[in-house]
């Protein structure tokens, strides 16, 4: 198959020669890549006997235009399927333990399901625009709560094989799992709390309002975490650094945490701006984004 023939998203078990990573990003940089579309843990085991990548919902992705040497990897099939049915065995009247939601699940849409049930836990993620093992493996999260607040069970598989961890087996914080890069999260269980949609709607409608001052283009969220809990954001516009442009990339105006692709921008551009940052804004941060490849000087967690 060439890049050319489209490929359905939900296509299991396709691999793709050279597929441009551009389209599966929310920056929309990124050169060409072979994508293993995977649903099985047989065909995730196989993807996995060569240099891979694990690819999400790509909203924290900074790709090169050259593209990649490693394999992608894209869960599809049942590994994207949520089993929201509580747990039987494991679930009280004051919590809900659900069946096996896979890594692939879009982040966004669970949410809203979450919310119709009436139940409670995640509802501080809302307007994450990731998929569930992306958003687990770097807890991501807002001020009014994370990931963590609602995982049982993760299920976890390397090259070596698979494996089961609760929360309490990882040292999980700030938008960190504990998780080593490439340990695939295949799937999950949720623990949540029984509310009523009404108060889940509310909850969810307060967390959104912070969203308001975020920019609108094409970006990869926050470009640096928040050091020692102060904005990140409010660093940067202090050293007046909002608005400013390399090729097509610009500091938004909106919110200096992010980096929005104002049309055809590259990885380069982006680039020249986390260093530009990195060089005037005189407190040490630590970058949020994921740079594929990893770039020399702009290390990662
Ligand atoms: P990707 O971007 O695809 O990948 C990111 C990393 O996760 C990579 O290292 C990748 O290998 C790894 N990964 C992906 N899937 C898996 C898996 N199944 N198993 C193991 N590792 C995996 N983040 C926040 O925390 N809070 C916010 O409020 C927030 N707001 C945002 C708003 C906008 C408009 C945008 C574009 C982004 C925002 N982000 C936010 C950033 C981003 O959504 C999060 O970092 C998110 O967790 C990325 O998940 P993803 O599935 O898109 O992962
Ligand atoms: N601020 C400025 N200038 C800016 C940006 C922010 O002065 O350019 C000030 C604001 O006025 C406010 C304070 O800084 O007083 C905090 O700003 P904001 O409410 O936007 O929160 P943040 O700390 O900058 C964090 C997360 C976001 C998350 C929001 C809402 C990080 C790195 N960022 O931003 O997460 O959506 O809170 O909960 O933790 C992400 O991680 O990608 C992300 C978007």
């Amino acid at each position: 198959m060439t890049a050319s023939e489209p490929v359905p998203i939900s296509r299991t078990g396709a691999r793709v020669e050279r597929l441009p990573l551009a389209r599966y990003t929310t920056l929309g940089v990124g050169g060409e890549a072979e994508v293993w579309f995977v649903s099985t843990h047989e065909q995730l085991a196989e993807a996995m006997s060569q240099p891979y990548r694990i690819l999400g919902g790509g909203s924290n992705l900074v790709i090169a235009d050259e593209g990649l040497r490693e394999r992608v990897i894209r869960l599809t099939g049942p590994l994207a399927e949520a089993d929201l049915e509580p747990d039987p065995a494991l679930s009280t009247p004051d919590q809900i333990i659900t069946g096996w939601v896979g890594g692939g699940v879009p982040l966004p849409g669970l949410i809203r399901k979450l919310q119709k049930l009436g139940w409670s836990n995640l509802e501080g993620t809302v307007g994450i625009p990731a998929q569930v093992g992306g958003a687990v493996w770097m807890n991501a999260g807002t001020r009014y709560g994370e990931m963590f607040d609602g995982l049982h069970t993760l299920e976890i598989v390397t090259p070596e094989g698979t494996r089961q961890v609760t929360p309490d087996d990882l040292k999980w914080g700030y938008r960190d799992s504990g998780i080593p890069r490439n340990h695939i999260v295949s799937r999950v269980r949720l623990k949540l709390r029984p509310s009523t949609p009404d108060a889940v709607l509310d909850a969810m409608n307060f967390a959104d309002n912070a969203r308001k001052g975020q920019p609108k283009m094409k970006t990869p969220g926050c470009a640096f975490k928040n050091p020692g809990g102060v904005s990140a954001g409010k660093l940067i516009d202090e050293a007046g650094l909002k608005g400013l442009r390399a090729g097509n990339a610009m500091i938004a105006p909106e919110h200096a945490n992010f980096i929005v692709n104002l049309g055809g921008a590259t990885s380069a551009d982006v680039h020249a701006l986390l260093d530009a940052i990195r060089s005037r804004v005189p407190v040490p941060m630590e970058l949020e984004y994921e740079l594929w490849p990893e770039q020399h000087g702009l290390e990662q967690a």
